[in-house]
C-alpha cells in the first residue's frame, strides 16, 4: 500500500488540533502534530502563522501548516486580537478578563474571530489563507463544547454560542473552517513536496 502523504500541524493547542483533524479528514493526508513552542513575536496573525509553519517545516522536513487566530472586540478597538492567548494564565482567566474589560460598555459587544493559516513547504513560498466569523460576545458562559472563548461567542442567527454547538455545527460558521476551505479550494495541498 502506498504510504500516505504527511502534513505537520504546528500547534500544541488540543482544541485547534481536533478541529484540523476534522476539517482535513477528507484529504487523506496523515496529520502529524508538532508543538514547536515558537515565540509568537510577530505583529500580525500572518507573521505568527508563518513563524509556526516554517519552524515546523524546517525541523521536520515535511510540509507544515501553522495557524494564528484570535478574537477582536469592536468596543475594545480590536483587542485582544493577536494577544488572545495571552490575557491570563488559564482560559478561564482569559475569558473572565475579556468580560471584565467589557463591563459597563453598551451591548451588543460585536466581535469577530479571525484565523490565518500558513502553509510552508520546501521549495515554495509560504502561502496564506484567512477566515473570519462575525458574532457577539455575551456576558454569560454558555455551553462547554469547543475551546477558548467559544462559550461567550454568540453566532448571529443561531441563538447559540460556539460552546453550545457540536463540531459539525461550529464548522458551518467558524473562522478556522473558512480558512481551511480557502486552503482546500486553492489546490495547494495537492502539490505538496512530500
Ligand atoms: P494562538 O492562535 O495560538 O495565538 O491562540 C489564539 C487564541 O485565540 C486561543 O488560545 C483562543 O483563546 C482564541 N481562539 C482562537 N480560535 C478560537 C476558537 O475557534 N474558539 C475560541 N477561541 C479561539
Amino acid at each position: 500500500m502506498a504510504e500516505r502523504r504527511r502534513l505537520v500541524i504546528a500547534s500544541g493547542n488540543t482544541g485547534k488540533l481536533r478541529e484540523y483533524r476534522e476539517l482535513l479528514a477528507g484529504t487523506g493526508l496523515d496529520l502529524v502534530a508538532f508543538d514547536g513552542d515558537v515565540d509568537e513575536v510577530g505583529e500580525t496573525y500572518a507573521e505568527n502563522a508563518r513563524l509556526k509553519a516554517e519552524t515546523a517545516a524546517g525541523r521536520s522536513g515535511l510540509p507544515a501548516l501553522g495557524d494564528d487566530s484570535g478574537v477582536e472586540v469592536e468596543a475594545l478597538g480590536g483587542f485582544p486580537g493577536i494577544r488572545s492567548a495571552r490575557l491570563g494564565p488559564t482560559q478561564q482567566d482569559r475569558t473572565a478578563e475579556l468580560l471584565r474589560r467589557l463591563e459597563g460598555k453598551p451591548r451588543p459587544w460585536n466581535a469577530r474571530f479571525v484565523c490565518v493559516v500558513a502553509l510552508a513547504d520546501r521549495g515554495s513560498e509560504t502561502r496564506f489563507f484567512e477566515g473570519e466569523c462575525r458574532g457577539e460576545i455575551v456576558p454569560e458562559w454558555r455551553g462547554a463544547a469547543g475551546f477558548g472563548y467559544d462559550p461567550v461567542f454568540l453566532v448571529p442567527g443561531t441563538g447559540k454560542t460556539f460552546g453550545e454547538m457540536p463540531p459539525e455545527e461550529k464548522r458551518l460558521y467558524s473562522h478556522r473552517a473558512r480558512a481551511v476551505r480557502a486552503l482546500l479550494e486553492s489546490g495547494a495541498l495537492e502539490g505538496l513536496s512530500v
